[in-house]
Parts: structure tokens; C-alpha cells; sequence
């Protein structure tokens, strides 16, 4: 996990993420809640959206960036953070809506205005608190994206309630998370991919599609789609 550059900021501090030919510049916090930094686990997911083979780039006239898989699709990240990977899936051509709590909006907000040279799609920040009315991120995306958002129990039935009402028969969640085996974190994971089977078919992308730099084996990516 490196290609990182840090410099200090007053209460922030920047990492850069190579996607393609571009540079993303992505502000953290020194000081916040959990989603103030980037996660393992988002630039495993973000890294693997350049994948090529999982999302081929259509044939035909224009250069591959204006072929990309990605152009067009509308793609919503659920607790986004910082935004990385709705970021990386905003440069790869994607109409992307990163979200996450109040708190998080500035961030984010931030962090879309930073990197909106890179941005090959379109890229905003709003709110969307698990469990909350979706009408405004409807229609149905062609993708969720949610990085490392599984970790408190009480939380579960209300990602899970977001997932069932955004998603469409044609939307696929990509879903990353790092296997933790301290305290009750295993058990949630149990519980959380339990809920799931309930209402999704669930496709573990293997180890070998992952970024060749970019993976680590306790990073899982998961792909859902409804059943
Ligand atoms: C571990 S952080 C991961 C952040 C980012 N996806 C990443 O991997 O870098 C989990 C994120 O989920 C968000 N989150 C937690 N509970 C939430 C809720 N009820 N509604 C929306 N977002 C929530 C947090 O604010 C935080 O940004």
C-alpha cells in the first residue's frame, strides 16, 4: 500500500492515487471519525474499477478513455469518506454521487472540487444516511460502491434497507472489505453477508483480478446483484 505522498496541511494532510494517466489528490483529516482517511480497502476496490477484463472497454471510433466501460454509468458510493472511489470512478468516466454522513459532506465536497480537472464523468457529494429516503439517487444506479462500510452491528439493517431500495435488477454492488478478526468484527461480517443472501446473489472477484499492487489477501471485493 504505498505510492503515497504525504505533506502536512494544518489539520489535513493529502495522499495521491495514480489512475491511468492521472493523479488523484485525495485530502484526509488528522482529526475526525472513521471516514476522515482513505481505507485499504477503498483503493483495493478503486484500483480494481481500472480493471479492463471485468469492465472491458467498448470497441469502435474515439480514444479508450471515451470507450471506457465506465462512461455513463451512473454509480452511487455509500460511505464514501474522503470519496476515493467514487473519485477513481468519476476519472474512469462514471456519473458519480459519493455520500456518507453530514459530517462528511466538506470532505468529500473538498475533494470533488480538487480533483475536478481528472474527472472524465461528473462527480457531487451529498448525504445519504443509511436507512434514509433514496428517491433522490433513483433511478436505480448501474453500480453501488462501498468500501469498508461493515463494522458496527447497528448499522447493518440499515445499509441493508439502502442496498434493497437502490439497487435495480440491472445494478451491481461492488462491495470491498479488509477480513478483521478482533473483537465482535468477525461475527458482523457473518451477520452483514447473512442479511445479504437474503436478497442477493454474491461473486467473490478473485485475488487475481485484483491490482497486482494494489491487493492484500485479507482485502475481499465482493460483487452483489439481486435476485
Ligand atoms: C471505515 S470508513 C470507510 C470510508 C471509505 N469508504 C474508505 O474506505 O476510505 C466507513 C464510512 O462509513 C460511513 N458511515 C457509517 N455509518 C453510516 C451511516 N449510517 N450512513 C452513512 N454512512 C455511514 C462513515 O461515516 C465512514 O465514512
Amino acid at each position: 500500500m504505498n505510492s503515497e505522498t504525504e505533506s502536512s496541511n494544518g489539520g489535513s494532510f493529502f495522499r495521491e492515487l495514480e489512475c491511468g494517466e492521472k493523479t488523484i489528490q485525495l485530502k484526509q483529516l488528522y482529526v475526525g471519525d472513521v471516514g476522515c482517511v482513505v481505507w485499504d480497502a477503498a483503493i483495493v476496490l478503486a484500483k480494481f474499477l481500472e480493471n479492463d477484463t471485468f469492465f472491458p472497454v467498448a470497441s469502435g471510433p474515439g480514444t479508450s478513455d471515451q470507450r471506457s466501460h465506465w462512461r455513463g454509468k451512473r454509480v452511487v458510493d455509500l460511505g464514501s469518506g474522503t470519496g476515493v472511489v467514487g473519485i477513481v470512478a468519476g476519472v474512469l468516466g462514471a456519473d458519480v454521487t459519493v455520500t456518507d454522513l453530514p459530517e462528511f459532506v466538506d470532505l468529500m465536497s473538498d475533494n470533488v472540487s480538487i480533483n475536478k480537472d481528472v474527472i472524465a464523468g461528473s462527480l457531487t457529494a451529498q448525504v445519504l444516511k443509511w436507512g434514509e429516503e433514496v428517491s433522490r439517487f433513483l433511478p436505480s444506479p448501474d453500480y453501488v460502491l462501498m468500501a469498508d462500510v461493515v463494522y458496527y452491528e447497528e448499522s447493518l439493517p440499515a445499509l441493508l434497507k439502502t442496498l434493497v431500495d437502490l439497487c435495480g435488477r440491472h445494478t451491481t454492488v461492488l462491495m470491498s472489505y479488509e477480513e478483521r478478526t478482533t473483537g465482535n468484527k468477525p461475527l458482523i461480517e457473518k451477520r452483514f453477508f447473512e442479511m445479504m443472501d437474503e436478497h442477493f446473489t454474491k461473486t467473490k472477484v478473485p485475488y487475481e483480478s485484483l491490482d497486482n499492487v494494489f491487493r492484500s489477501r485479507d482485502i475481499n471485493v465482493i460483487m452483489f446483484t439481486l435476485q
